[in-house]
């Protein structure tokens, strides 16, 4: 075991590092790893991730965190630009507009909270207490959703090397979860031996699933299918509660939409108290939503007044309920499980699992199997920090194929290869359909491992070919280079002997196994 290593859950809402090692084990007795909660409010509002929040104010360095949220709620200056949400952002060559024409690339933006997270743990009570062992962070396992890309991971990963971060390796976050609930110093996951777990993690981003078995002998853990949702989380919950409330306010007002532009601070303001009532809505019936200032009609400031029933709100997100049912069924289809009843426990994590009904909604399926995360807010680090400090190596779960002509498969990347970078593999195919100008490579993972079906995985390779030479000879010779990058996606590569171009892609869709040493 490590002695002192690190785990990062860099999430949409909130972010947190957690630390795991024999040294922490030696000096806390600590069964688990210690979450390093954010130490600005630890005295005054108790173990608290740092919120994702970003406040760029005019000549300043950025403010990350509970100060940059709270400046949010309540600021009402110009040319201060409030960013939250980031980590959706990710991946898609985007810059992200502050104040007065400033634009900052996306990963920029998520290397502030990286930089703030280090800093702030490593000033933390709990690692000053290791007197002069205390560790400063370099590399530590991150936590992604099971739906991010090469290119959202890569943003990551730059990221992280703009605040002075290495990264090990990603996990998904529900299997980091997982673990981190599961997990204690003595008996590791064994507990879990021949266990099926469901984790559903619902967050202010992106819904995400996974289905895990630990193996009969305990010596392994494995993805046995993923699935997940990226438009239907917390904050377009928050979204379609502000829409509705002002819809109520208008229609009381007279006003029609476009007279009321809600701008710079209210619109913040706005935000912060719709999602300040959805979160009460989780525990009374009624909640009231009130903004100051909220617009100014011929230069009258106008205040929204709105009530909430948690019913109204309940009616308002049943569609995405509906679809989070829908995606853990799809997910128990793609592992192939005839009965929900074959799962063992289901694990719920994330801020909007604390909604009623979707608790409901999963008890509905799995009944008394349903529980919450222990200290949710830091699963999933300390499942990260697991990884790292006990480290758990991920390796590749189902083999991933390509299809030939005659309906088989060939294996690209077998069961078992470890997810981290490695030499490439080439191989050669031969493309002996001659009527289109393309030869096609298509890619399937095994269902399940063993298993004899296929599931065609969303990647394909279109490699344009010379069809006057493949009528002749009646074949081109595709040669196909496969490699595991150090993102834990397969970056697959095809050129036509007859042509010479090119076609790549990157399956990022793996499924992770670790094995337990
Ligand atoms: N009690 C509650 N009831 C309903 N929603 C809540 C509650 N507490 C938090 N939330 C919402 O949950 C979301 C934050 O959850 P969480 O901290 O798990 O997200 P995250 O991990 O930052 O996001 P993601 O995993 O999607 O990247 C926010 O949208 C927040 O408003
Ligand atoms: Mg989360």
């Amino acid at each position: 075991m490590e002695s002192m290593a690190f785990g990062v859950d860099f999430e949409t809402t909130n972010s947190i590092v957690c630390t795991w090692g024999s040294q922490i084990r030696e000096a806390f007795q600590n069964e688990k790893p210690i979450a390093l909660w954010d130490t600005s409010v630890i005295a005054t509002l108790g173990k608290r991730p740092h919120p994702s929040v970003v406040w760029y104010a005019p000549g300043k360095e950025a403010v990350v965190g509970h100060e940059a949220k709270s400046r949010m709620l309540s600021y009402d200056g110009m040319g201060h630009a409030f960013v939250r949400s980031i980590k959706r952002r990710l991946g898609r060559n985007e810059d992200v507009e502050l104040t007065g024409g400033r634009r900052k690339p996306a990963f920029e933006i998520a290397a502030e909270i990286f930089r703030h997270l280090k800093n702030d743990a490593e000033k933390h009570a709990s690692l000053a207490l290791l007197g002069d062992r205390r560790g400063t962070i370099s590399e530590c396992v991150v936590t992604v959703p099971v739906n991010y890309d090469g290119l959202q991971r890569r943003d990551i990963r730059r990221a992280m090397e703009r605040a002075g971060l290495r990264l090990r390796c990603f996990l998904h976050e529900p299997f980091a979860a997982l673990i981190g609930h599961f997990y204690n110093w003595e008996a590791k996951l064994q507990q879990l031996r021949g266990k099926r777990v469901l984790v559903f993690d619902w967050g202010g981003g992106t819904l995400d699933v996974c289905l895990a078995e630990v193996s009969e002998d305990g010596s392994e853990i494995a993805e046995l299918a993923h699935d997940g949702i990226e438009d239907r989380a917390g904050d377009d919950f928050d979204k379609k509660l502000m829409t509705d409330l002002k819809l109520r306010f208008l229609s009381k007002s007279g006003l029609k939409l476009d007279d009321v532009p809600i701008r710079g601070s209210a619109a913040d303001r706005f935000w912060g108290a719709a999602e300040r009532a959805k979160i009460e809505l989780s525990s009374i019936a009624s909640a009231a939503v009130e903004v100051a200032n909220f617009i100014e009609i011929y230069g009258k400031p106008i205040d929204l007044e709105e009530r909430i029933e948690r019913e109204e709100f309940e009616n308002l997100i049943n569609d995405e309920v509906i679809a989070a049912e829908a995606c853990v069924h799809r997910c128990l289809k793609k592992a192939r499980l005839s009965s929900a009843g074959l799962v063992d426990h289901v694990l719920m994590v994330g801020g909007t699992s604390c909604i009623p009904a979707v608790r409901q909604m999963l008890e509905k399926t799995f009944g008394a199997r349903v529980a919450v995360a222990a200290e949710p807010d830091a699963a999933i680090a300390r499942g990260a920090a697991i990884v790292a400090a006990e480290r758990w190596e991920p390796f590749n779960v189902k083999p991933i194929a390509v299809k030939l002509s005659d309906d088989s498969f060939f294996t690209v990347l077998p069961a078992k290869r470890e997810l981290k970078a490695s030499a490439s593999s080439a191989f050669t195919f031969y493309c002996i359909d001659p009527r289109p100008a393309v030869a096609n490579l298509m890619f399937y993972e095994q269902a399940v491992n063993g298993d004899a079906e296929y599931r065609a995985l969303n990647a394909c390779l279109a490699v344009p070919s010379d069809p006057t030479i493949r009528q002749i000879a009646n074949l081109d010779r595709i040669v196909a280079r496969f490699v595991v990058t150090d993102d834990a996606t397969l970056f697959c590569e095809a050129q036509s002997s007859s042509t010479g171009k090119l076609d790549s892609c990157e399956i990022y869709d793996l499924s992770f196994g670790l094995r337990l040493k």
